[in-house]
């Protein structure tokens, strides 16, 4: 339950009262209540005043403190700070309450240093009436606080900023760590040693303050990049500067966007365009200071030598004088040469201002002025009515975001993880991308949000009405979209905010209605909706996810995983706050509960990946000891698996078996322990008994699964066993055990299994005895299922594409394999994906492409070793030796082979022959001719028993390749008669007429 503190007398109140019931004051609404926020913290206090104490007067002393404590106050409000407290002689002042601005990190520092400076002329007057001066010791820090009812912020942050004052020589600056990076474009500082400070277990790194570069912002933005994108936008700025110059008037054309969206370089681009046309001058507004008002045109003038003439404008007192002083004077200037004005960033200018802008538009006569202004969308709430032309910037596409990813970055290989979140966290803001690629680089975390964009984001948050922005924060909760109804049920008082308020919103560009969903909006951006969430409290945070989990809880299956998450979010606030007490554990299990279901269903659809995450999230919320934690272990092991993440695998299943037969559950134990000996049957082939060990697990536990009518894990081990015998190479033995398991799976409605059995099925129907023909009409059939089942129509694509290859098609084969590795990629199916080289290399070399084939080849080689699944990929080696040695690549083939001789299992048919016959070629085509036909036979051995027919014929192909190098041309044909006929037999229509052509060739004419 939500509990609320009385903002009088602080007791603890439900949820739903709107009154204190110890006091009756009106309880807090949310508006009063607490929020998190980043701030900085200036602590300024005087050194020596204890001796200084002792030698004035206790009036005097009081007088001296007071004239510094003035100044001070003074100071800090005109930078925007709040003076919080005196403490002794210290003052405390804090950058960010009541709202925070993006620059509040170098309004401290500007405000700690003109402090510095303003003590010279205190310190003359006090020499003068007390024969005493002062010196200053400051610290600097900026870091996350709670602020309560009253707007007084608390946190670490304030404790370390009193410590590095204390730490500062007198007379000395010190900042911390993160205002530094706040405000590094606009100071120079010196590293100071990290400073071990009372009370603080690790060093605190501070800096120096030098210096503080007036007028520079407070990081700097790289107006120099190429621009990306912004042709229309340029061509309709031009097209109505064009008109100034024909009809020699004014116009007005307004830029809005959000902080970032490249407003500043568009206006540059447009003052280098006109450039050779007109005279371009830019003026900004700024965001605080005394006199700023006409701000913008003590810039412009400037620029135009023209300082005099504008301070006599200004002189002249009522705004009409101005407006018109200043009007004659561009005109003036327009009209000897078209003048375009840039004013930046015009919603922080005085009313006055925008007042002077229009009246220029309004006024200027006979002479051609554009006024091109730069504004964020709350111009629009501020100015309603605001005149001219608006261009509304929009983010950039994601083609626009790549080519500014390439302008930036020097060596162009953008890791595609980083530029994939850098895509999805920018979301075409420019500026978010230009710092989450910096970041990128000097950061290990790629998670990490830049302190700047936080601050932005902050600051654009905090300037809502406080209705406007508890609305962004319950929505926040819910998610980057939600539904207007959610924001009741997260509502203390189960009220729905007014359609105005939405409206509000969505014209200042923080949310925008959902492109499809009825009465649902989504944020403008990602990080505004994480920067909304980040303020509320977590004890806050906690309740409101659960309300929303339970707002769900109604819907239905398909909303398991939300709910679920929003439960183990309102876990995870609680213990990121203390020790995990009753309320957590409950909530975890919810969570766990939820999570665990989505995952299986996750996985039973085939959606491994998925099915990885949440399992895992499940597992990591129950308790260690949890039997329904223990439930999920097999099934995230053999997901883990799946994904090529053998060593989690590994460790998961074991946890699994030794966890099932301490507790007696043989049915469990059983399941990963079959899953386990697979996995170890693929990844570790030194154990050469592992198919005996498979086999014995089996044994014992099929009967034990019919036993207990457990379809899905007899239809797992029912696939064991097929793809062990058909590892054996008895394809149509393995068809057997394979098709049942299909059932079962089907039956139990668990998709992956079936899959994984039709996959193997796919694979007998190749290798094995099936005419091509027929195998064929099998992949026709299960094409039409795999309509709904993408993990088996890659199975399907891939294996028919073979088929197709044999028949001379090798367009359409192609064609497969594209789409098999587009899908594959798609559902994140690492191994899967590398698997398809299997076929698609073979294909190449059908097609006599040796190149194509190693280029398939490699990269799945390569995958499958780090994987470690070498089953896999020593079945990989044989075809790769023959894409090399086809182009002469002899030495690196010789190496694949020894490899593959090392890795293959005992008991697969398929590397045993494959590495005997390759290395055979090896030798037989470096003179070795003995070893070489003693090696290929002893291929034939091994392969004749089985019912592999192309291995068969590829083998004796092979061996009659080596006994023509002998010169026994007899015993070559007669081999390759063989091979022609197992060949014939499979209805491999290429590999027939090649052999066809090398019997012609090289039998000798009767
Ligand atoms: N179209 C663009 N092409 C290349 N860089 C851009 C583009 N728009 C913005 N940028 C870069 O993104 C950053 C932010 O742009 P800026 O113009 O300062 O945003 P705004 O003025 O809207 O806050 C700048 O470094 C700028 O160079
Ligand atoms: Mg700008």
């Amino acid at each position: 339950m939500l509990v609320l503190a009385c903002p009088k007398c602080g007791s603890e109140n439900s949820e739903d009262g709107r009154f204190c019931a110890s006091c009756g004051a009106p309880l807090a609404t949310a508006s009063a209540r607490e929020v998190r926020k980043t701030v900085t913290v200036v602590f300024a206090d005087i050194a020596g005043s204890t001796a200084l104490g002792e030698r004035l007067d206790v009036e005097s002393f009081r007088h001296v403190v007071g004239r510094y404590f003035a100044l001070a106050q003074g100071c800090f409000e005109r930078h925007g700070g709040t003076v919080e407290k005196f403490i002794g002689d210290a003052v405390v002042a804090v950058f960010g309450v009541p709202a925070v601005h993006e620059d509040d990190a170098l309004r401290a520092v500007r405000a700690a240093n003109e402090l510095r400076d303003l003590m010279g002329t205190l310190n003359a007057e006090l020499d003068r009436d007390y024969r005493v001066s002062l010196e200053l010791r400051i610290g600097v820090n900026t870091g996350e606080v709670i602020a309560d009812v009253s707007q007084i912020a608390t946190g670490d942050v304030m404790n370390v900023a009193a410590r590095l004052q204390q730490a500062a020589a007198p007379g000395e600056i010190l900042i911390g760590e993160q205002t530094l990076q706040l405000a590094r474009g606009a100071v120079e500082a010196d590293h100071v040693d990290a400073l071990s400070l009372k009370g603080k277990a690790q060093p605190v790194g501070a800096h120096r303050l030098l210096r503080v570069v007036a007028g520079a912002p407070a990081f700097v933005r790289r107006l120099d990049t190429p621009l990306v994108g912004r042709r229309e936008e340029l061509a309709q700025i031009r097209t109505a500067f064009e008109d100034t110059v024909s009809e020699r008037r004014c116009r007005l054309v307004t830029a809005v966007g959000a902080p970032g969206i490249g407003k500043s370089r568009l206006a540059r681009e447009l003052a280098s365009t006109l450039a050779g046309d007109a005279t371009v001058m830019t003026g900004r507004c700024l965001p605080y200071g005394d006199g700023i008002t006409y701000w913008p045109l003590v810039e412009i003038f400037r620029e135009a030598d023209a300082e005099r003439e504008l301070e006599q404008a200004l002189a002249a007192g009522a705004s009409e004088e101005i407006f018109w002083s200043v009007r004659k004077a561009l005109e003036w200037r327009a009209r000897e040469r078209p003048l375009a004005l840039v004013v930046e960033d015009i919603h922080w200018a005085e009313p006055t201002l925008l007042d002077l802008i229009e009246h220029l538009c309004d006024w200027t006569r006979d002479a051609p002025l554009l006024l091109f202004c730069l504004a964020r969308p709350e111009l629009v709430s501020m100015r309603p009515a605001w005149g001219g032309d608006r261009i509304t910037l929009k983010p950039l596409c994601a083609a626009e975001c790549d080519e500014l990813i390439e302008a930036l970055v020097d060596d162009s290989a953008v890791l595609t993880e980083i530029r994939h979140r850098i895509h999805k966290v920018a979301e075409g803001n420019p500026l978010f991308v230009e710092q989450l690629l910096a970041m990128s680089a000097d950061r290990d975390d790629p998670e990490e949000v830049p302190p700047s964009m936080r601050a932005l984001l902050a600051a654009r948050l905090d300037a809502l009405p406080n209705d406007e922005r508890e609305v962004l924060e319950r929505a926040a909760v819910v998610g980057l979209e939600f539904e207007w109804q959610a924001l009741a049920e997260l509502d203390p008082g189960r009220r729905r905010p007014s359609g105005a308020q939405l409206a509000a919103l969505v014209r200042k560009q923080y949310i925008r209605p959902h492109e499809t969903l009825e009465d649902t909006f989504r944020f403008e951006h990602i990080l505004l909706r994480d920067a909304a969430y980040e303020r509320i409290p977590k004890l806050l945070r906690s309740d409101l996810h659960e309300r929303c989990a339970q707002w769900l809880e109604g819907r239905g299956e398909e909303f398991d995983e939300i709910v679920g998450y929003h439960l183990e979010q309102a876990y995870r606030c609680l213990t990121e706050l203390g020790p995990a007490g009753a309320r957590a554990a409950e909530l975890s299990e919810r969570a766990a509960a939820r999570l665990a279901r989505s995952g299986e269903r996750a996985y039973a659809r085939g959606d491994t990946p998925a099915a990885t995450r949440l399992l895992q999230r499940a597992v990591v919320l129950y308790r260690a000891d949890d039997p329904r934690r223990l439930r999920l272990l097999a099934p995230l092991g053999r997901a883990l698996t799946e994904l090529g993440d053998t060593d989690r695998a590994d460790s998961v299943l074991s946890d699994a078996v030794d966890r099932a037969r301490a507790t007696d559950q043989a049915v469990v134990a059983m399941d990963a322990a079959v899953a386990l000996s697979t996995l170890r049957l693929h990844t570790s082939p030194q154990e050469m008994s592992g198919q005996d060990e498979v086999w014995s697990q089996l044994d014992a536990a099929i009967p034990c699964f019919e036993e207990a009518r457990d379809h899905a894990a007899l239809a797992r081990a029912l696939g064991v066993s097929g793809n062990l015998r058909f590892w054996r190479g008895e394809a149509a033995a393995a068809v057997r055990d394979l098709e049942p398991a299909a059932r079962l799976a089907h039956e139990a409605g668990e998709w992956a299994q079936e899959v994984d059995s039709l996959q193997a099925v796919l694979m007998a129907v190749y290798l094995g005895p099936t005419p091509v023909a027929q195998a064929l009409a099998r992949v026709k059939e299960l094409e039409a299922m795999a309509q709904r089942n993408r993990p088996l129509r890659v199975h399907v694509l891939r294996v028919g594409a073979y088929l197709e290859a044999t028949q001379g098609s090798f367009v359409t084969a192609r064609q497969r394999i594209a789409q098999a590795k587009e899908l594959a990629e798609e559902l994140g199916l690492g191994l899967t994906l590398a698997r398809i080289a299997l076929q698609s290399g073979p294909i190449e070399l059908l097609a006599g492409d040796a190149a194509a084939a190693e280029r398939e080849l490699r990269p799945a080689y390569e995958a499958l070793e780090r994987m470690g699944q070498w089953g896999y990929m020593t079945s990989i080696v044989p075809p790769l030796v023959d894409a090399l040695l086809a182009q002469g690549l002899d030495e690196e083939g010789l190496q694949l082979a020894e490899v593959a001789e090392q890795k293959a299992v005992a008991l697969d048919i398929d590397a045993q022959v494959g590495w005997r016959r390759v290395r055979a070629r090896l030798l037989a085509r470096h003179g070795d001719l003995d070893e070489a036909h003693r090696l290929a036979r002893d291929a034939m051995v091994i392969a004749d028993p089985t019912d592999y027919l192309e291995l068969r014929a590829q083998v004796k192909a092979d061996l009659a390749d080596i006994l023509d190098l002998a010169h026994r041309p007899q015993d070559a044909a007669s081999i390759r008669e063989e091979a022609l006929r197992l060949f014939e037999q499979k209805g491999n229509l290429v590999a027939v007429a090649s052999l066809r052509n090398r019997l012609r060739v090289s039998q000798p004419r009767a």
